[in-house]
């Protein structure tokens, strides 16, 4: 690995990106922040993040990923050159890239990070799938005939996979994620409370309030928002218990679907996976009781892995010390040369 080997997680929510042997150097949002009279760019990451709701008109504030693929093929090409300069600055040996791409990708969405990365001024590209990335970042050893089940749950997306041999044998994916679970809260701010709240606050609630496993009716959260009766801002005691009301069934769903995978998968590796267990990555993981919830519904062992927001990042950034076992030897490799 050269040490300006650059790995990319480019996610719905955020941007992860590794470089050489110094691991992750960025983690930002992608949003990129443009002035449509001059089509310059402003801002990209955290400063973009920030003008969210309050942007005059001519400036566009945007997200060009959404469910883990590229929406805008523009804004996400001058996103990542941003963020590729200001990680690695002008340099006289354009970087190799590893770029993860979800584990059910077109053609069509693989040509498009390809082209972004590629135009954003690196010198060589691989594709790498997500669930393959997220393994190798968790550090689990994928090269044998064993099963791993990895449920990465993103802001757009839960993809939920079986990988054995480097390479992934089934995956479904749902969309149902972190964005919508946001959604459901300010829902149902709205119906229960008649209080308005803003994306942001609704993250706030979920990062600090969430306990799906045992909630309680006696830990609260400040709500701040706008009352829909008045007009005026007002606020809500909230609890635990509320919370879980609220975001129960996006969280059933995407149990629901990891059992469907279970279905779906031949007895052998299911066997496999009752051993192992299922691993949690993404931000998503992060849900206050989720695994605990998991192990008790599914009765499967759940953990979730260490720095699990930045694990498909790490492992797209240690993928490039394996490019030789994984490009060579198997028919569908999980990290190929773009031709
Ligand atoms: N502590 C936390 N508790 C609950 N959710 C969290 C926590 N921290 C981050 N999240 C959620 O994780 C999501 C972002 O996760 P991640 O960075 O893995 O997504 P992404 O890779 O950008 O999206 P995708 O994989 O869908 O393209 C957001 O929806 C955010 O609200
Ligand atoms: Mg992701």
């Amino acid at each position: 690995m050269s040490n300006n080997d650059i790995g990319i997680d480019l996610g719905t929510s955020n941007i992860v990106i590794t470089m050489g042997s110094k691991g992750v150097v960025l983690s930002e949002p992608s949003v990129i922040a443009y002035n449509t009279r001059t089509e310059r760019v402003l801002a990209v990451g955290k400063e973009a993040y920030q003008m969210i709701g309050r942007n005059p008109d001519y400036i566009c504030v945007a997200r060009p990923v959404s469910d883990g693929v590229i929406s805008d093929d523009d804004l996400a090409r001058s996103m990542i050159r941003e963020f590729i300069m200001k990680i690695a600055g002008h340099q006289l040996l354009k970087p190799r890239v590893i770029i993860c791409v979800p584990a059910f990708v077109t053609d069509i969405e693989s040509r498009a990070v390809v082209d972004a990365a590629k135009s954003a001024g690196s010198r060589q590209v691989y594709l790498i799938q997500e669930p393959v990335a997220a393994m190798i970042g968790a550090e689990v050893d994928i090269a044998k005939a064993k099963g791993h089940m990895i449920v990465d749950i993103g802001g757009g997306t839960t993809d939920i996979a079986i990988v054995s041999m480097n390479g992934v044998v089934t995956s479904h994916t749902i969309k149902i994620a972190g964005n919508a679970i946001n959604r459901s809260i300010i829902k149902y701010m709205q119906n229960h409370y008649k209080l308005l709240i803003g994306e942001q606050t609704a993250e706030k609630v979920k990062i600090g309030l969430c306990n799906l496993y045992d909630p309680s009716d006696d830990i609260t959260f400040i709500v701040k928002g706008r009352s829909l009766l008045k007009g005026l801002p007002s606020q809500v005691l909230l609890s635990e218990t509320e919370l879980f009301k609220a975001v129960e069934d996006d969280t059933f769903a995407i149990m629901e679907a990891i059992r469907k995978v279970l279905e779906d998968s031949p007895p052998e590796l299911v066997g496999d996976i009752y051993d192992n267990g299922l691993l949690l990555t993404g931000g998503g993981a992060l849900l206050g009781g989720l695994s605990h919830l998991i192990s008790r519904t599914l009765d499967i062992k759940c953990s979730v892995a260490k720095d699990a927001i930045n694990c498909v990042a790490k492992g797209t950034g240690l993928a490039f010390g394996k490019m030789t076992t994984l490009l060579d030897g198997f028919e569908s490799a999980p990290v190929y040369k773009y031709r």
